[in-house]
């Protein structure tokens, strides 16, 4: 029998699968402490997790029958990567399962942001009835840039076709047949990009490669009066950079949905009062739909069972 620890909140359709496992043994503890998380692995020979429980050197260390690790999400950021593969701990995650709900949620952040629908709402709810106050602007013909064409850019890319946005990308690991198929144009110089586009939207991994991808030196370079957003992963944008384009005008609104810290605490730069007529901020929605989550919890489940089992499974 196989124990496999579930340490955060996973959806039931993926509990079910390791459940009916007749070569598992189930044990759901959320919100351990690290203390009672190092005793559980012990003997734990797979961790399903989401983007909640670091998977560092001292959690490997606690786990000597550790085999595989399991992220019910795309980002496996949270994995000391190197660590789990010195060790032989096979990683897997749920590469698919968020796609469209990570892509709409991007796209509720833009609408929202550009139409400054929670403002307005704020508004309404003190009694106000302002309508010049909220101006906003169309999507339509706007230059959109994507950054990392993968799975969501993708599928944000399509769906601000269809708004009429001028769709770029910048990724150098796309092929330039698939931008042409997607109509979208890849443009190789990240600078160059960021002074031409009126919406920017990440959608790249956190890497070694892409951490502080937008610094300050970058965030400069964004066309003055365009918006941002990030519902990728924080410790893309230099989050105090972002705040002063915004203070300063040079961006016109931002949204983020992933912080560099999760929460981030009041004290975050972009949470400052006088920020908050440009931004929108959503606490690490992407994924949370109905069906993204049970979506994630079943292909991750499968693949973890796979794992163990030394079968196929589906890779990022
Ligand atoms: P993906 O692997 O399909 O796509 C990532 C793309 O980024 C790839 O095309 C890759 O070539 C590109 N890329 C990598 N390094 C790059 C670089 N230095 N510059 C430009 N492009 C680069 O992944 P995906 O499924 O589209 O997910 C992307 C990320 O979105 C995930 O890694 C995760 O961190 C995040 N995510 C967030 C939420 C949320 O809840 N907000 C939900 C799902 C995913
Ligand atoms: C992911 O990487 O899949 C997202 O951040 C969503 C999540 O972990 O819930």
């Amino acid at each position: 029998m196989w124990k496999v620890l579930v340490t955060e909140s996973i959806h039931e359709e993926g509990l079910a699968i390791l459940r009916e496992a007749r070569d598992v043994q189930l044990v759901q503890k959320v919100g351990l402490s690290r203390e009672d998380l190092f005793a559980q692995l012990q003997d734990t020979d797979a961790l399903l997790t989401r983007s909640g429980t670091g998977i560092d050197v001292p959690l490997l260390e606690a786990a000597p029958v550790l085999k595989v690790v399991g992220r019910a999400g795309v980002g496996v950021d949270n994995v000391d990567l190197p660590e789990a593969s010195r060790r032989g701990v096979v990683v897997i995650n749920a590469p698919t399962g968020n796609t469209l709900s990570a892509a709409e949620q991007t796209l509720a952040l833009m609408l929202g942001l550009i139409r400054r629908t929670p403002q307005a709402n704020a508004s309404m709810r003190r009694g106000e009835w302002d309508r010049k106050r909220f101006m906003g602007h169309q999507l339509n013909g706007k230059r959109l840039l994507v950054l990392g064409l993968g799975r969501i850019g993708t599928q944000v890319a399509l769906r601000c076709r269809a708004f009429g946005m001028d769709v770029s990308a910048y990724d150098p690991y796309v092929s330039p047949g698939k931008a042409e198929n997607l109509k979208v144009q890849l443009l190789p110089d990240l600078a160059d990009a960021l002074a031409m586009a009126d919406v920017i939207t990440l959608h790249v991994p956190l890497t070694e490669e892409t951490r502080g991808m937008l610094d300050d030196r970058l965030v400069r370079t964004i066309k003055r009066g365009a918006y941002l957003i990030n519902c990728a992963r924080g410790g893309l944008v230099d989050e105090e950079a972002c705040a002063l384009a915004l203070r300063e005008g040079r961006l016109a609104g931002a949204a983020f949905d992933v912080y560099s810290m999760e929460p981030p605490g009041l004290e975050h730069p972009l949470l400052a009062e006088d920020l908050q007529d440009h931004i929108v901020l959503t606490p690490h929605l992407g994924a949370n739909t109905y069906e993204a989550q049970s979506a994630v919890a079943r292909i991750a489940a499968t693949n973890l069972l796979a794992a163990l089992r030394g079968e196929p499974y589906e890779h990022a």
